[in-house]
């Protein structure tokens, strides 16, 4: 707990066990909390209370906003002054009796001069004529004052003859002039005696003595003021904690922590207001009377701009605040400076032009609040009107206040501003606020601008859509067309409609539908070619039309001849890039890509539907030429959020796409990871095709993770959404399957390898592709073998992952013919190659089997990196080793992490209690392990588990 200052001052022990009442509490209310985060602040009272004791007293002020604290730390520094034996005389400005002179004063002295001795009486005589009626005029008013001044220091002094003492006055911005003179008339002859004056005042209040008192303390070296700051935002979850006993909900706190503002009144008032379960709902009344209690004071013109200054909200510029307020410059100003420094208004000066804002968010609250329905709408379709006028900016400035100024605001003017605003909202990806606007645009559109509707509506398919509620997009867009055709729409925007139906269409997995909306919408020139150019290629690349890809890419490559547009030329680079990975030239591609991405970067917002295939190609040319870095470099899923709109799997792509190149990088615990985001987003998206093919990858990964039960079941979830007409499914479906049934051992279960996709998601294939070679060493079938390799040896001269996966495999299949020097060099070259690229895990799998060829040094050496590789990423290296040898792995299944750590020491030769210290475990333990390794592999004794690790 952080109540009060450790170190200098002494007194949060005592302070917790006996908290001390502040100001007037009353009789049975709740404990008070003790002080928070005040640490540094008490500090320098208990110095101050501390230097007095011994002599050396002073003035000290301490200043804030109301409900700041200032009372509660006064009232602490006054407790601690009477345990240290103060006498301490105090008094409170009452804003009742602001009238009467020396008040506060008078009301402090009081209890003291009625003490039995009677000291005092006859100094203070002017100020108490009651107890003395004789005393006598001076005649001359100033002089009088001085000798007032003096006879209440007289009496200040002799009262510190005895007790050191502490003069403390309350809220002294309340105070007559004359009550803070005499203040500071003792603050400042103070310093020689044991004497400490406190005085709390609100800033922002205009009191001319107390102003020039706060400047000369300000310069005095001896005095002191304090201007308290708000609460930390920890300091508030502590309080908070202490009003409600208990640790507040986390929404709770947020509620309080964000009205609030560090105000500790306020922190108090709302977290007493919200704990009853009202987390909305009107004000508490301290706050309001707080604020307009403060209101009250001001003047006609300035009370009538502060509501104009709430309304506006962040939007208070003064060209703005005076159309609305109908004052003139000269006045405006005016009465914005007076606004300002009574603290209710605060000035910000970004940019230009300064503007002015309520100075807290409960200010602004209670001010708004007291305005009634029909001037809160008025008020904010002016602010919007003059905003609009203004030109200051753009609509996302006045349509949330023509949104609150109802049926103040001209429809025909609002539908445009909504529509407007929706569409800002959505490329920002706040789709909750562009429904809100797209709707009000429509209410009014259909009174009075019946031909913007069927935009709109296709303005709410996109979100629809980018919230993953295809049904829903689909008939609002099929309703838009509908009714555009009917109401004789532009051609080219009813194309356009078409062209997002059919990239619907395709996203829920009808891709014949998709084809037939897309053919019959036909590829003349419209408004945005290499958007229904990327349209056309989406559907071409998702139902692997090469014909159709190739003509395609190649208007696209062209497009920068009729279009000289940032996003043609990014387009361009896409289409050239595509073609040379078609015609076989990944090289090219790569390079074309590459800067594809960079001129995609250049176009701002405009482009993201040209960045996204991008990254998606790049991602996986950069991965087979083992270029792994650049591979989750470009897959930046960041970079999705615009391109979700209409393509609502986009962050599920990418993310499956970061999973496999980590699984290449042997990072299999980050690949989960990604994997488990993809099939959240896929669920949340909806739609079978993204859900099957998401499952079935993390299937595979699951599978190389020796979850074999969790892999199974994610297989069977994507079967059931299996369509194999989709041939990005079928890739992803059928590796998921031929590396469980590897990892099984049943190889009958392995799906055989039909053709593989020259396009498409290359890393995946060239895996899938990878494991039908595994498989079909495993079941000896040396024919299938050899094809398998000339698949991977075709991949292209520049893609050295399935060029050393080739080897690998041909490797492989020597050792089935018993070649042992071509496999040994074979494996080697793979081996470091793979290395060599950072593919750890397959790196790994040809040093185990490479091991396997070596003398007993050499292999022993090699198994250990691989296996301690393999192990890293939560793989098992037995497999690799089961394929090798045509061995199932067991009925029970693969080996668990733990005894995939074991079983290779097993292997090394260690003890099992050296294998028990090695590993952290009791020797039981690793006894139980290898008891379930023998049985999981079939083996009896420790000499044929040894052999069979090696
Ligand atoms: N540092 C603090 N720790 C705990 N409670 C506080 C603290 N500061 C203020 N409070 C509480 O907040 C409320 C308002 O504080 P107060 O001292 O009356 O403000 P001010 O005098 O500045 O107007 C009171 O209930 C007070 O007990
Ligand atoms: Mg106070």
């Amino acid at each position: 707990m952080n109540t009060v200052a450790a170190g200098r001052a002494d007194p949060p022990q005592d302070e917790r066990r006996r908290p001390r009442p502040v100001g007037g509490r009353q009789r049975g209310a709740a404990l008070p909390v003790p002080l928070v985060g005040r640490a540094a602040e008490y500090a320098v009272l208990a110095d101050a209370v501390t230097a007095a004791g011994s002599g050396r007293g002073g003035g000290l002020l301490v200043c804030g906003p109301p409900g700041i604290g200032k009372s509660r730390l006064a009232a602490e520094t006054v407790g601690l002054a009477r345990d240290k034996g103060f006498t301490v005389v105090e008094g409170r400005a009452d804003p009742l009796l602001s009238g009467l002179a020396y008040a506060p004063i008078v009301q402090a002295f009081r209890d003291h001069l009625r003490a039995p001795s009677g000291e005092g009486i006859e100094e203070l005589g002017v100020l108490f004529p009651d107890l003395r009626p004789d005393a006598p005029s001076t005649g001359d008013p100033a002089l009088q004052r001085t000798r007032m001044y003096e006879s209440v220091l007289a009496v200040t002094r002799r009262l510190a003859a005895r007790n050191p003492v502490l003069l403390f006055l309350d809220d002294v911005h309340c105070a007559d002039r004359g009550t803070v003179e005499l203040l500071y008339y003792i603050g400042r002859n103070a310093g020689e005696l044991p004497v400490l004056v406190l005085a709390c005042f609100r800033s922002g209040v205009a009191n001319e003595a107390l102003t020039a008192m706060a400047a000369a303390t300000r310069r005095d070296p001896t005095g002191r003021l304090l201007e308290l700051a708000p609460l930390t935002d920890r300091a508030v979850r502590e309080l908070v904690g202490h009003l409600l006993g208990a640790p507040p909900s986390p929404a709770l706190l947020r509620a309080v922590t964000s009205r609030a503002s560090g105000i500790a009144l306020f922190v108090v008032a709302l977290t007493r207001h919200l704990a009853t379960g009202r987390m909305s709902g009107p004000l508490p009344e301290v706050i309001r009377d707080v604020v307009l209690e403060q209101v009250n004071q001001l003047g006609e013109t300035e009370r009538r701009l502060l509501e104009v200054v709430a309304v506006a909200g962040v939007h208070g510029r003064p060209a703005v605040l005076g159309t609305v307020a109908g004052l003139d410059d000269p006045v405006l100003h005016a009465a914005l400076r007076r606004l300002a420094r009574t603290r209710l208004v605060v000035e910000h000066r970004s940019g230009a032009e300064p503007h002015y804002r309520i100075a807290h968010p409960l200010y602004a609250e209670a001010i708004y609040g007291e305005l009634g329905i029909s001037e809160r709408r008025s008020l904010h379709a002016a602010v919007g009107a003059a905003l609009d006028a203004s030109g200051a900016g753009s609509t996302v400035a006045s349509a949330p206040h023509y949104a609150a100024g109802g049926d103040r605001v001209p429809a025909a003017r609002a539908v445009e501003v909504f529509s407007d605003a929706g569409r800002r909202a959505l490329t920002v990806g706040e789709l909750d606020e562009a429904v809100d606007y797209f709707l009000a645009a429509l209410r009014r559109a259909r009174e009075v601008r019946p031909e913007a509707v069927p935009a709109l509506l296709v303005d709410l398919a996109r979100v629809e859509q980018g919230r993953g509620r295809l049904g829903e997009a689909a008939a609002l867009l099929d309703g838009a067309v509908t009714l555009g055709a009917r109401r004789g729409e532009e051609p080219e925007r009813l194309r356009a409609w078409r062209h997002l139906q059919a990239l619907l269409e395709a996203e829920r997995g009808n891709v014949r539908a998709a084809v037939d909306l897309a053919r019959a919408t036909g590829r003349r020139p419209d408004r945005d070619p290499p958007m229904r150019l990327m349209i056309h290629w989406i559907i071409a690349l998702r139902e692997v039309d090469l014909a159709e890809l190739a003509l395609v890419s190649k208007e696209l490559a062209e497009l920068p001849s009729t279009h000289d547009t940032p996003t043609a030329h990014a387009a361009a680079r896409l289409g050239a890039g595509v073609l040379a990975a078609l015609a076989g030239d990944p090289a090219t591609a790569f390079a074309e890509l590459s800067e594809a991405l960079e001129l995609a970067g250049r176009c701002g917002g405009d482009a993201p539907h040209v960045a996204f295939p991008i990254r998606m190609l790049l991602n996986g040319l950069a991965v087979v030429r083992g270029d792994l870095a650049t591979g989750i470099r470009v897959a930046d899923v960041e970079s999705t959020a615009p391109v979700r709109l209409w393509l609502p799997g986009a962050t599920c792509y990418l993310e499956t796409m970061l999973a496999t190149t980590r699984y290449y990088a042997g990072d299999l615990a980050t690949a989960l990871t990604h994997l488990d985001h993809a099939v959240a987003e896929a669920r949340r998206v909806g739609g079978d095709r993204l859900e099957s093919r998401t499952l079935a990858t993390r299937s595979f990964l699951r599978a190389e993770r020796g979850d074999l039960d969790g892999a199974e079941a994610d297989l069977t979830a994507a079967r059931r959404r299996y369509d194999p007409e989709q041939i990005d499914l079928k890739d992803a479906v059928e590796l998921a399957a031929t590396a469980l049934a590897v990892r099984r051992g049943a190889p009958a279960d392995v799906p055989p390898l039909t053709g593989t996709l020259p396009f498409g998601d290359v890393q995946l294939n060239c895996l899938r592709t990878a494991f039908a070679g595994y498989a079909a060493v495993h079941s000896g079938d040396e024919d299938e073998a050899d094809r398998i390799t000339g698949l991977l040896r075709a991949s292209g001269h520049d893609a050295a992952v399935p060029a050393a996966l080739a080897d690998l495999q041909q490797g492989l299949t020597a050792i089935l013919r018993g070649a042992r020097a071509e496999a040994g060099r074979l494996l080697r070259d793979a081996a470091i190659a793979l290395r060599g690229m950072g593919v750890k895990l397959l790196a790994a799998h040809a040093e185990l089997e490479l091991a396997e060829l070596l003398p007993r040094a050499e292999a022993a050496e090699l198994t250990g990196a691989a296996t301690a590789v393999l192990a890293a990423a939560g793989s098992s290296p037995f497999p690799a080793r089961a394929t090798r040898r045509g061995r199932p792995i067991g009925k029970a299944g693969a080996l668990t992490r733990r005894e995939s750590e074991i079983a290779p020491l097993v292997g090394q030769g260690l003890s099992n209690a050296e294998i028990a210290a090695r590993l952290f475990l009791s020797e039981r333990t690793v006894e139980t392990h290898l008891r379930n390794v023998y049985r999981k592999l079939g083996l009896r004794s420790r000499v044929s588990l040894a052999r069979w690790v090696r």
